[in-house]
């Protein structure tokens, strides 16, 4: 066998005691040192394996530190995007939303990204779509300047990034707006997963007792801000559809998206 593989094996099996999908990570790692695909990581004879920062990267990884913090990126769309430990980490989940985005924005359209964290559904939503506009807002400062360097790194051009308390310095108005903003309640916080605790900002997670307090305004607010027949699109907890639907008096065909997992993951809805 050869070493590569030997040490996807023992990499594998020292993952496992921490994570569900500890080839995959595994795989990630090496193939990031060795600078090849995943695809070509099993056909590669390069011999020269960094064998002291495999070592380092396993250790943090198995004191539970996200990988995507561990390598400072993470794969979302068709993009790898900058993540440290001042955004979120972002979500296959949040994929569906830009791909109901990329299929339901109008030729030429507004779209707004409501705590845009890194970048993740304004920045695919503008590689996706090179015809829409894309204003990003985002309130954590940190997460700006690396939602700004991943714009530039792609050369995304129609998006724009600025620091903004929901829609405070938003102007005109959007034929979409899409908000992935924080819905963990705060006492559902103490449950979450040590990768998520421990890692990621609060900034990001929590929003108030019920964890709607930031969907609640988004929606209060929203319609002063959409066209007419304008659409928005909110990526909520698996059990807060229902409350959030009845919410949403002032829009038409109010609609739930399931996630992977066939949970209820997104409300979208237009404007009357
Ligand atoms: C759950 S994270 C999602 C980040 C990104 N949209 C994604 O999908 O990966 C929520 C983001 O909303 C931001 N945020 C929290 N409160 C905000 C507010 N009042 N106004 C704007 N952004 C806010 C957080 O800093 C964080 O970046």
């Amino acid at each position: 066998m050869s070493e590569i593989l030997q040490l996807l094996r023992t990499t594998t099996r020292r993952l496992a005691k921490i994570s569900n999908d500890a080839q995959t990570e595994a795989e990630i790692i090496l193939s990031t040192l060795l600078g090849v695909t995943r695809q070509n990581l099993y056909t590669c004879n390069q011999a020269e394996i960094p064998l002291g920062q495999l070592e380092g990267i396993i250790k943090r990884r198995i004191a539970h530190e996200p990988l995507q913090y561990i390598l400072g990126e993470a794969y979302f769309m068709n993009l790898v995007l900058e993540v440290a430990p001042g955004v979120l980490i972002p979500r296959p989940e949040t994929e569906l939303l830009v791909e109901w985005i990329c299929r339901h924005a109008p030729h030429g359209a507004r779209v707004c990204d409501l705590g845009t964290g890194s970048g993740a559904i304004a920045l695919a939503v503008a590689y996706e779509r090179p015809d829409v506009k894309v204003i990003a807002l985002e309130i954590s400062p940190d997460a700006v300047a690396i939602a700004e360097r991943n714009r530039q790194s792609y050369g995304l051009n129609n998006v724009t990034i600025t620091i903004s308390d929901l829609f405070a310095t938003a102007t005109g108005r959007f034929d979409v707006i899409a908000a992935n903003l924080p819905y963990i309640a705060d006492d559902e916080y103490e449950t979450l997963q040590l990768e998520v605790k421990n890692y990621e900002p609060r900034l990001a997670l929590t929003s108030g007792a019920d964890g709607l307090e930031l969907i609640r305004r988004t929606i209060a607010e929203a319609p002063d801000y959409l066209n007419p027949g304008g659409f928005l699109i909110l990526e909520l907890g698996e059990s807060q559809a229902p409350g959030v639907l009845p919410l949403l008096d002032k829009f038409k065909d109010r609609k739930i998206i399931k996630d992977y997992s066939g949970h209820n993951r997104h409300i979208h809805a237009q404007l009357q």
